[in-house]
C-alpha cells in the first residue's frame, strides 16, 4: 500500500519586511543577508497571528468534507507552542470543525517535530487504511531584535494530510535517523526567545546530513543519480546549500547540474518567508512541487530533515501521478504577491508587541488581519480565536 502527502497547504502572515532594508537598520552590508544568509523578505507575524493561526488557515486551503469525516488523527509539530500542556492542536481541530472522533496532540523536537508527525501518521495509515491524518507543523522563529540570529527569524506553517494512495508524493520505507544530546539550539520554558550557538548549529546540521546520508545509502542502492531533487529544512536558504555541496562530488556533471539548479528552485519560497522551523523542510518541497513546473511523476525526492538539540532523518518521496493537479499554486502566488511591506522601525514595534502574562485582557483588532483565522485576544489566561468564515 502506498501512503503519503495527499495534500499540501501554507500560510504565512500578510507582512514582511525586506532583508536589504534590515541590514541597512543594523550596519551591515545588504549581501551578508542576501548572498551570505541567502535571505529576501521575512515574514513578520502581527499580534493576531500565532502557531494556532497559522496552522488552521495553512489546512483551511486544503481540507474538504470528505477530508473533515476521515481525519481521525490530528498531529501539530510545534518548537514555538502556546500551552505547556494543551495541545495547539485542539485548537485547530475545533476551528477547522473536524470529525469529534479524532485523536488530536503536540509534538516537539525542535525543527524535526512535523518529520517525526508524519512518521507517526504512516504508522497510523498503514493501520487504517480508510484513514486520514492532519499533520501541521508551524512555528513563529524569535531570535530577538539586533541578534545574529534576526536575520533567520520567519513565521508561517504547513499542513500535510496523509493518507493511503496519495495524490502528490508516496513515501518510500526506507530512512535514515539520528540522535545526539548537543546544545546548539534551544528555548527554555521561561524565555519567548530562541538561545543558539549558531556556528555550531551550522556544524552539527552538516555533521547530521553526512551521518544519515551516509546510513541512507548503507541501506539502500540509492546515489546520487537516482534523485531528481533533495529538499533541506532550511533555516536560512544558504544553508541548505552548504550540505548539498558536501555530496556533489559523489556524482556526475549532470547530477550535480540537476540538485544544484532545483536546490535553488527548492529554497525559493523559503528565501521569501525566513524560518519557519517545522514547516520548513515541506515549504521548501513545496517550493520545487509548485515552481518546477516540468518536474516529471515518477522522480524521488529526497528529504532531510533536522530539529536541533539533535534529531536528523533522511528520508524520500516519490512524486504521483498527475500530482501538479493537486497543488494550490494559485492560491501561493496570491499569498505571496499580495503581501505588505512594512518598514524596519514598524517591524521592531510589531516584534515588541506581546500578549499580557499577568492575566489581564486584550482585545485585538482581527479587521486589519486578511487572514480567516486570527487571534482575537485573549481574556481569563484564555486565547480568544475566530473562524471569520464561520
Ligand atoms: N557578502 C556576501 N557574503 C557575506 C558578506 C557580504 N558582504 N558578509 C558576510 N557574508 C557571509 C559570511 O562569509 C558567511 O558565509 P559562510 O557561512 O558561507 O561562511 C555568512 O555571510 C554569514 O556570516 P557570519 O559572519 O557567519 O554571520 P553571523 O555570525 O551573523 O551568523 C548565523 C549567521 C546563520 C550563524 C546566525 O544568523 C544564526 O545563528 N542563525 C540561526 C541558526 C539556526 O537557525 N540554527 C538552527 C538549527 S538549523
Amino acid at each position: 500500500m502506498k501512503i503519503g502527502i495527499d495534500k499540501i497547504g501554507f500560510h504565512t502572515p500578510h507582512l514582511y519586511v525586506d532583508m536589504n532594508n534590515l541590514a541597512v537598520a543594523r550596519n551591515v552590508e545588504p549581501e551578508k543577508f542576501t548572498i551570505g544568509i541567502g535571505q529576501e523578505k521575512m515574514a513578520v507575524p502581527p499580534i493576531t497571528q500565532d502557531p494556532v493561526t497559522l496552522a488552521a488557515n495553512a489546512a483551511l486551503e486544503i481540507l474538504d468534507e470528505e477530508d473533515k469525516e476521515k481525519i481521525d488523527f490530528v498531529i501539530f509539530g510545534t518548537e514555538s507552542g502556546i500551552d505547556h500542556s494543551k495541545s495547539a492542536g485542539v485548537y485547530v481541530h475545533h476551528l477547522l470543525g473536524l470529525d469529534s472522533h479524532a485523536r488530536t496532540i503536540e509534538v516537539k523536537q525542535a525543527c524535526y517535530g512535523a518529520t517525526a508527525a508524519i512518521q507517526m501518521a504512516k504508522g497510523h495509515i498503514a493501520l487504517n487504511p480508510k484513514s486520514r491524518v492532519l499533520v501541521l507543523g508551524s512555528d513563529i522563529a524569535r531570535y530577538g531584535l539586533n541578534t545574529s540570529g534576526e536575520a533567520t527569524q520567519g513565521a508561517g506553517a504547513v499542513a500535510l494530510v496523509i493518507s493511503a494512495d496519495p495524490k502528490i508524493m508516496a513515501l518510500e520505507d526506507q530512512s535514515a535517523y539520528l540522535t545526539a544530546d548537543i546544545m546548539d539550539f534551544w528555548r527554555p520554558i521561561y524565555s519567548d526567545k530562541a538561545f543558539v550557538d549558531g556556528k555550531f548549529s551550522n556544524e552539527q546540521y552538516i555533521l547530521f546530513f553526512s551521518k544519515v546520508w551516509e546510513a541512507y545509502k548503507e541501506k539502500t542502492d540509492h546515489g546520487l543519480k537516482d534523485f531528481e531533487a533533495i529538499c533541506y529544512h532550511l533555516p536560512y536558504t544558504k544553508m541548505g546549500m552548504k550540505a548539498l555541496k558536501t555530496i556533489l562530488d559523489e556524482g556526475t556533471e549532470e547530477d550535480k547540474e540537476r540538485l544544484s539548479a532545483n536546490y535553488k528552485i527548492s529554497a525559493d519560497y523559503n528565501r521569501n518567508v525566513g524560518n519557519i522551523y517545522t514547516g520548513s523542510l515541506y515549504l521548501s518541497l513545496l517550493s520545487l512541487l509548485e515552481q518546477k513546473e516540468d518536474l516529471e511523476a515518477g522522480s524521488r525526492i529526497g528529504l532531510y530533515s533536522y530539529g536541533s538539540g539533535a534529531v536528523g532523518e533522511f528520508f524520500t518521496g516519490i512524486l504521483q501521478p498527475h500530482y501538479r493537479e493537486y497543488l494550490h499554486v494559485e492560491q501561493h502566488t496570491k499569498l505571496f504577491s499580495s503581501r505588505t511591506e512594512v518598514t524596519v522601525p514598524e517591524y521592531e514595534e510589531i516584534f515588541e508587541k506581546t500578549l499580557p502574562i499577568d492575566g489581564s485582557s486584550l482585545e485585538l483588532d482581527i479587521e486589519k488581519d486578511p487572514a480567516n483565522i486570527c487571534l482575537a485576544g485573549i481574556k481569563d489566561n484564555m486565547r480568544q480565536y475566530v473562524n471569520k468564515l464561520r
